[in-house]
């Protein structure tokens, strides 16, 4: 099993540190100082499903005879913590408009939303991995499509500069060898009041998070999964060629850097032109380290996420 290829929507609107100054009390430098955002996107138009469509298009553009993949596609997995709808899920919506598009005959047809907020697209792929070994047909698509922009309470300085939107897809394929080395998943559910988005009635419907609490706990949790897996892998730190990280705050990076004794020009970093994407910024940072020709065939990439839940993950694998 290896990643085919990788595709990735970015919303054209920027809204910049300086945006935000001007509609809560905060500064450019405090942003760029405490998080190392500079602007992130915001999509106005495009629903969730929209984006993630678009991500998986911009996948396609890079495969000969699509139409074929997508006929012999068992599934799609959308990581999201921002659907159009609680049902039918993002991956349906997808779906739906693919068989439209393309005439399939023999659609992709295991297609479900994961919600494991900014460890979900490791959450993806790890189920599409399992499910697609004991398939008969060929490829998986993994999408991570996020509109945090609806979620954020645009008057909370502790949590709106952090975020943006945005869409990355990748397609598992499986063939004769196995890229994925090892995996690492796990959860714990007793930090709700930390990090959550209430959907009951009487509550608003706002993202709120103890942001310095949360802070500590990821850099633990991060560092400890990437060891984890190099270990399982028997990997060393300096066998690695990149690490594509979730990208929540650039001293939780440097942190993590230091504990694994990874040296931090590895980690693959866009946060300063995205923010915080949750489920899409490991399959868009991923997109871009590809099209920068910064990750190339055969060189061992880990990728690493930790989010509200408390979820996290990583996954080493050859590309
Ligand atoms: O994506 C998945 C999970 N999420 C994360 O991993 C995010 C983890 N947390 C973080 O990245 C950081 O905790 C934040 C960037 C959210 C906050 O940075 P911090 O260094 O932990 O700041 P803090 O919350 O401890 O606040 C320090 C000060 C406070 O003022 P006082 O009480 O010291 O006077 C805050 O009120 O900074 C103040 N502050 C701000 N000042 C200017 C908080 N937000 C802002 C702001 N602009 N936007």
């Amino acid at each position: 099993m290896k990643i085919l290829t990788c595709g990735a929507y970015i919303p054209n609107k920027v809204l910049t540190n300086l945006d935000l100054e001007k509609i809560v009390d905060t500064s450019d430098k405090w942003i760029k100082e405490r998080t190392g955002i500079e602007e992130r996107r915001i999509e106005e138009e495009k629903s969730t499903a929209s984006m993630a469509l678009e991500a998986l298009e911009n996948a396609l553009s890079k495969v000969d005879n699509p139409k074929n993949i997508l006929e012999n596609t068992l599934g799609i997995i959308v990581a999201t913590s921002t659907p159009d709808y609680l049902f039918p899920s993002t991956a349906c919506l997808v779906q739906g408009k693919l068989i439209e598009k393309y005439n399939l005959k023999n659609p992709p047809q295991v297609c479900f939303d994961i919600l494991a907020a900014c460890s979900g697209f490791i959450y993806a792929i790890y189920n599409a991995y399992n499910l697609l070994k004991h398939s008969e047909k060929k490829y998986f698509i993994v999408i991570g499509s996020e509109k945090y922009s609806k979620i954020i309470n645009w008057k909370d300085r502790t949590t709106c500069i952090l975020f943006g939107d945005a869409a990355g897809c990748t397609i598992l394929e499986k063939g004769d060898q196995d890229n994925f080395l090892s995996f690492d998943i796990g959860s714990d559910g007793r930090y709700k009041n930390l990090l959550y988005v209430p959907c009951v009635d009487d509550q608003d419907k706002y993202l709120k998070m103890k942001g310095n609490e949360v802070f500590k706990i990821a850099i633990r949790s991060l560092s400890s999964s990437i060891l984890k897996v190099l270990k399982k892998a028997n990997k060393k730190p300096e066998d690695i060629s990149y690490v594509i990280p979730h990208q929540a705050n650039i001293r939780i990076l440097k942190l993590v850097a230091e504990r694994t004794k990874i040296p931090l020009e590895k980690f693959f970093i866009n946060i300063e032109r995205l923010g915080n994407t949750s489920a899409a910024s490991i399959p868009v940072a991923m997109n871009e380290a590809i099209e920068k020709n910064l990750i190339k065939r055969d060189d061992l990439i880990l990728l690493t996420a930790f989010g509200g839940g408390f979820t996290w993950g990583s996954i080493l694998l050859k590309f």
